[in-house]
């Protein structure tokens, strides 16, 4: 169920070196690509590895709710049966979502352009975040929403009985709406063009051609120009997920933080839609190493090699950059409190409506932790302490945020004093094992507050 229980609190305590192997999970983005695009296919779309976070088992329970046949196999095995383009029926219950905008914002999309209603709703965090910013595009197609004041959940969308093809410029680099409007243009007729000024995660796009769509991505002076020809048939393929790198981000950045650690992270996708966390932290002076770099699926491919790195050095993440790591920013505010001197992150806005206000989130606990946080509309700015020179010793708010929740565990890692969250539930949506995964590693995190 996606409804959230009673807190978890959670305690995190500096620890001997962290040592091992990491295996982190699922990529989240594209387990949940591959259950929405399984069930817009025709025959039997097979997946391993996918990620069983709760964000993913919602959009598996949504799938089956607009009538595909989806299995659990067991061990992240799973298989879809799906409706083809334009075969979803109508949901008889109202669609919960969860903790997920990527389930929620991928799923408006791709139901809003046939003749059926539904109903989403979520949990708190998800019923507070903009949905108008992919209801607006839909609108162009003829999908009719009613939502909550502000555009916000819970709301029905109306799909388009006659939908009509768009061409639409993304105003904000979110690749959920880039991905909500070509999933709504599979069952368009003719041409739907998507243009993006600053390119965001692709795997919308990559999948969609693997699926048999007839999809092209040309860089012209507008931006990237993504054009979609409308009524495929999709045929069902076997996907094999790549493992997460936004979770590879968390035993990442511990082992750079904690004295002695020296932990492998195999498998990580490094698409460069995604990986501009780990160019920043080799920035910083970082010890991480790629490994056996390699190709799979179409997707590059390494094991990463994080070592106790003392020497970090504050440095300004280029704004460019910040689509490639917008949910990685809470843990590299978290490493940039034990370097030396000021990391200034710009061109962050977008962190301001994610599953929390994560600049707000992470300034308030930073700083009841000892550290300095300053911050604008669109950036903030960590001033390094140095190894070892951070107190620790509060509890912080997780906000029902499953990244600020595991960055302040991993902040008490290597904190002079423990760091407590106040509810580690949340942590299950992305990241189910991150407890075990760490305490194997050698991690102190405990099931208690102080
Ligand atoms: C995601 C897109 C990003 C990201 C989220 C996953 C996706 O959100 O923060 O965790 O899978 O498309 P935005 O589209 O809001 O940037």
């Amino acid at each position: 169920m996606s409804s959230h229980g009673a807190p978890i609190p959670m305690t995190s305590r500096a620890c001997g070196a962290l040592t091992g192997t990491a295996q982190v999970p699922g990529d989240k983005s594209i387990s949940h690509r591959s259950l929405i695009l399984g069930a817009l296919s025709v025959g039997e779309t097979t997946i391993t590895g996918l990620l069983e976070g709760q964000d993913v088992l919602d959009t598996a329970r949504a799938m089956r709710a607009f009538g595909a046949e989806v299995t659990d196999h067991g061990g992240g095995s799973w298989s879809v049966h799906g409706v083809g383009v334009g075969g979803f029926a109508e949901p008889d219950q109202v669609i919960d979502c969860g903790n997920s905008g990527t389930g929620v914002r991928l799923i408006m999309g791709c139901m809003a352009t046939s003749p059926i209603s539904a109903t989403f709703t979520g949990d708190a965090s998800l019923n507070g975040r903009p949905m108008a910013r992919v209801t607006d595009p839909l609108a162009l197609f003829g999908t009719q929403s009613v939502g909550r004041s502000g555009g916000r959940l819970p709301m029905t969308i109306v799909g388009a009985a006659g939908p009509v093809p768009v061409r639409y410029v993304v105003p904000v680099p979110s690749a959920q709406v880039k991905s909500a409007v070509l999933l709504a243009g599979l069952n368009a007729p003719g041409k739907t063009v998507v243009i993006e000024t600053e390119a965001t995660r692709d795997h919308t796009e990559r999948m969609l051609a693997g699926f048999g769509a007839e999809i092209t991505t040309e860089i012209t002076d507008e931006g990237r120009v993504i054009t979609l020809t409308g009524q495929p048939e999709l045929k069902a393929q076997h996907i094999d997920v790549p493992r997460d790198p936004s979770s590879a981000a968390f035993p990442v950045c511990a082992a750079l933080i904690v004295p002695g650690s020296d932990v492998l992270v195999p498998n990580i996708g490094l698409n460069p839609t995604r990986a501009g966390l780990f160019t920043t932290l080799r920035e910083m002076g970082a010890d991480l190493t790629y490994e056996n770099e390699r190709e799979e699926g179409g997707e590059p491919v390494a094991d990463l090699r994080a070592r106790f790195s003392p020497d970090l050095k504050g440095i300004e993440v280029p704004a460019e950059r910040a689509a490639s790591m917008i949910d990685e920013y809470p843990v590299l505010s978290v490493v940039a409190a034990f370097a030396s001197g000021k990391t200034h992150m710009p061109g962050v806005k977008e962190l301001r409506v994610k599953e929390s206000d994560r600049i707000d989130a992470m300034k308030v606990g930073l700083e009841a932790n000892g550290i300095t946080v300053e911050d604008g509309p669109d950036w903030w700015t960590v001033t390094g302490l140095g190894h070892g020179n951070v107190p620790g010793g509060a509890t912080c708010a997780s906000h029902l945020d499953h990244r600020i929740a595991m960055s302040f565990l991993v902040l008490g890692m290597a904190t002079q004093r423990p760091v407590s969250v106040d509810d580690g539930g949340p942590i299950a949506t992305s990241f189910p094992i991150f407890e075990p995964l760490m305490g194997g590693l050698g991690a102190a995190i405990t099931r208690s507050n102080g």
